[in-house]
């Protein structure tokens, strides 16, 4: 009889994957409630084929060179920054990712971000619980109209289009800003200008770029200093996208009037100030969890382990090179 093939999984997963895994890989699953320790998952991989992970763990240099018979790193997130991808394709290890299921699910939170952010939705709920909401006031919690204004948009991918898309229902116009021009962009009615101009121009500033060494720290003290100081910053991609002290510093100096984060550059760490601050919206990286969208991209995620373990190449490859048929 032929053992099964060796699966290591970081964390428990909502639904019946798990279960599904088992009917045909020996799965260790180590660590089902916490995040799994670099030193551990140095460990267990040791003797695996697949690993499916997810954007906490740090699959670098380090755990590949101990992975001898990995063949498949199947990331549940459409955000790999976490994998040394040029490593994993070096070593001819596929590696995926869960694009597409979590673009509507994101675009929602990022819309709630924005609207709590605007009209002050947590100040408010934190003065109607904490008692001192004595009645109606003229000038109780002022916040920013958000029908008619500009949004600006960088990084006009998936997610950034269903943003955008979301924002007809307020009459906006929307600014972008990409590499390249977005052939979605025209489905939005989006016009594309440079970062500097949409910075200076937007009233809400939205980031959808995937974390890379050109995009970290892409939005810092220079950046925020071009912003309106009326602007509103919304991120649900990366923190590290933000230079989180600079915000702080904007925030706390009212250069810019509030941020929506759901994201941060040290997580689960905040940088120091953060949460003092009454013109910030913090969300613990929620983006896409619904219970819906969770179990599309962990049962994507699954079929992207399979297929890439039983030689069919997986749809969501983010390393193609490495596929060898
Ligand atoms: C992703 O998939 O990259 C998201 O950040 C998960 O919420």
């Amino acid at each position: 009889m032929t053992s099964k093939p060796k699966v290591l999984v970081t964390r428990d997963l909502p639904g019946d994957a798990i279960s599904r895994l088992r009917e045909r890989y020996s799965v260790d699953l180590p660590t089902p409630d916490e995040e799994i320790s670099h030193g551990r998952l140095v460990e267990h991989l040791v003797d695996k084929q697949g690993l499916l992970c997810l954007l906490t763990d740090r699959i670098d240099t380090e755990v590949l060179a101990n992975a001898p018979l990995l063949k498949v790193i199947s990331v549940c997130a459409v955000g790999y920054n976490n994998v040394d991808v040029k490593e994993a394709t070096r070593r001819g290890i596929l590696v995926t990712n869960t694009p597409g299921v979590l673009r509507e699910t994101t675009a929602d939170l990022a819309w709630a971000l924005l609207l709590a952010a605007a009209r002050r939705i947590p100040e408010g709920d934190r003065t109607v619980r904490s008692g001192r909401f004595v009645g109606w006031s003229p000038s109780l919690l002022l916040g920013h109209e958000v029908h008619g204004k500009t949004l600006g948009i960088v990084g006009m991918g998936d997610i950034g289009t269903a943003v955008a898309r979301r924002a007809a229902g307020f009459g906006m116009r929307i600014l972008y800003h990409n590499r390249n021009p977005s052939p979605l962009a025209t489905e939005v009615g989006a016009e594309m200008v440079s970062l500097e101009h949409l910075l200076s121009n937007a009233d809400f500033v939205s980031l959808h770029v995937p974390l890379s060494q050109s995009t970290r720290h892409l939005i810092g003290k220079r950046e925020l200093d071009m912003m309106k100081p009326t602007a509103i910053l919304i991120n649900v991609s990366r923190g590290e996208v933000i230079d989180e002290a600079a915000l702080v510093e904007a925030l706390r100096k009212g250069r810019i009037a509030s941020a929506g984060l759901d994201v941060f550059e040290n997580e689960p760490k905040l940088a120091p100030g953060l949460v003092g601050l009454a013109n910030v919206v913090l969300a613990p990286h929620i983006g896409s969890a619904s219970v819906e969208t969770r179990e599309k991209m962990t049962q994507m995620a699954v079929k992207n382990l399979v297929d890439g373990l039983e030689g069919r190449r997986p749809l969501h490859l983010v390393n193609p090179e490495a596929y060898r048929g």
